[in-house]
């Protein structure tokens, strides 16, 4: 999506940064922690932060303050590098007047560019990429000792299930439970496979837990993160890498006979276990794969109320050439499949996307393939990209980025435009209807108004009155922005 264009939902497509803070044990030790990039790193850094803070450090907004400056990047797209790379330049400066204050930059762009980002600039003190954070204490003392530290190994494990995130950035109502980790899907686009690592699954009893903790602390929205939640699979003995191929599909597709797939947790499964922690407890996930989603998701998310009725499902492309080229393993045929099933199974289902335009070898039809395939989806939101080529990932190895800049920004404007008439024909059609709303913040206009969204993720802007954050509040929509429903409260 295009900066400042349609609304905000997921910071994570827009490569917005936010600075976290909470209070941890008095210490004289401060950590300023900035994020960038997607949900999964957000949630990242809340680990990060109970890591630390349970190393007797707490977290300060101010990084002319801190002791240790933690950077949490992203390298989906060359611009968000370029971002952070502007960034560290900035913590360079803080740091001068701040003699013996360590800057350590995680995640992403940390894995990808490993101790390059040592050796060619020194702006760094600390590298570590996404399976390494339990090691931070020590690379802590690596470079009090005097030595620069490194730690971008890729663990086939690592899941952090033990840890309990330390809520940053809170509102107290809506939260993150990473599900899994990694990627196994290697669209040929795509850096995530190589920067995060093999697709691995959190045992779904800590994933229980951890909502269950969220819920008793007042929470009442959960959104469970993966990078392809639809091949979430859990069984008895752990992780799905020890199972026979033919096992792993079969369990995945539920063509077990009963008493056999009772040993395995799929994602259609977790779904239901999560719904269950308690029927005020919101579920929402991200990101479904058109490849991998099964029948059996929608179908729990028909048996509970508290399952939002809203799908991100990435197209990429509306050509089936192009699609093969991402190696995303489905046609455009495939895709509108999908899609009918969701409208006959859970007609009321709201669907976003993520779409790259520009893509290799792209040509004007494929082009228009793309936006007539967006119309017959009626997306409610989009985020959508020019494709940035990524060293090191199969298009960037075999084929030519042969788009010009300028045809790119093109075809990117006229899908920005139509997603725009997409999303506000979506958004009239909640007009005069009641919406069940949570509400999660003072809305940004109005300090006189309340913020919230309905079960398909659409904002909605309604005046205060008694109500409080985490109240459920059923509101009539008599107005609307391009995707906002304005409203007040009815009984
Ligand atoms: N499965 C992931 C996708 C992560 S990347 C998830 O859980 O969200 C988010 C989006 O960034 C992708 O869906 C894709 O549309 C876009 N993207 C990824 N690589 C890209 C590239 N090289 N250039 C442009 N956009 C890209
Ligand atoms: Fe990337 Fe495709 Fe996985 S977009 S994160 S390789 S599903």
């Amino acid at each position: 999506m295009i900066e400042g264009e349609l609304k905000v939902i997921d910071e994570s497509r827009q490569g917005e940064s936010i600075t976290m803070e909470s209070k941890g044990k008095s210490s004289s030790k401060k950590l300023f922690l900035e994020s960038y990039g997607c949900s999964m790193n957000f949630a990242d850094s809340e680990v990060v932060a109970a890591i630390l803070i349970g190393q007797g450090f707490e977290t300060t907004k101010d990084m002319n303050d801190a002791d240790v400056i933690f950077v949490n990047t992203c390298a989906i797209r060359d611009n968000a590098e370029q971002k952070i790379r502007s960034r560290l330049f900035e913590f360079k400066k803080a740091k001068k007047n701040k003699p013996g204050m360590i800057i350590g930059i995680l995640g992403c762009m940390a894995e990808r560019l490993k101790s390059k980002l040592l050796e060619e600039e020194k702006l760094v003190d600390i590298v570590a990429g996404p399976d390494s954070y339990r090691d931070l204490p020590n690379l802590l003392v690596q470079v009090e000792n005097g030595h620069r530290a490194v730690n971008v190994l890729l663990s086939r494990e690592e899941t952090y299930a033990d840890i309990s995130p330390v809520r940053l950035d809170k509102n107290g109502v809506t939260a993150f439970v990473s599900i899994m980790r990694g990627c196994d899907n290697m669209c040929s686009f795509c850096v995530v496979p190589f920067t995060r690592g093999r697709e691995r699954s959190r045992d779904p009893e800590s994933i229980i837990n951890e909502a269950k903790q969220l819920f008793e602390d007042g929470y009442r929205e959960v959104t469970l993160l993966g990078q392809n939640v639809d091949s979430y699979l859990w069984w008895g003995g752990g992780q799905k890498k020890e199972l026979a191929v033919e096992t792993v599909h079969a369990a995945l597709n539920h063509l077990l006979k009963p008493e056999e797939q009772s040993k395995y947790t799929t994602f259609a499964d977790l779904l239901e276990l999560v719904a269950q922690v308690n029927p005020e407890l919101r579920v929402r996930f991200s990101t479904s794969n058109p490849r991998d989603m099964t029948d059996a998701v929608l179908h729990s998310m028909t048996k509970y109320e508290n399952i939002c009725k809203y799908i991100h499902l990435p197209v990429q492309s509306g050509n089936s050439r192009v699609l093969a080229k991402m190696n995303r393993g489905y046609s455009r045929e495939d895709y509108i499949k999908r899609i009918e099933s969701i409208r006959v199974i859970m007609p009321e289902c709201s669907i976003s996307t993520d779409i790259i335009t520009g893509f290799c070898s792209e040509t004007e039809e494929e082009h228009q393939d793309t936006l007539s395939l967006m119309k017959w989806s009626k997306y409610f939101y989009a985020y959508m990209f020019s494709y940035s080529e990524r060293p090191g990932t199969a298009a960037e190895k075999k084929f030519e980025d042969d788009i010009s800049t300028e045809v790119k920004a093109r075809r990117l404007q006229e899908i920005v435009d139509l997603q725009r008439l997409l999303s506000e024909e979506q958004t009239k059609l909640g007009l005069g209807k009641i919406h069940r709303v949570l509400i999660e913040s003072i809305s940004k206009k109005s300090t006189d108004m309340f913020c919230g969204r309905n079960t398909q993720n659409t904002v909605v802007v309604f005046p205060k009155g008694n109500h409080k954050r985490g109240d459920y509040v059923n509101v009539l929509a008599t107005n609307c922005t391009s995707a906002t429903l304005i409203g007040e409260v009815i009984s």
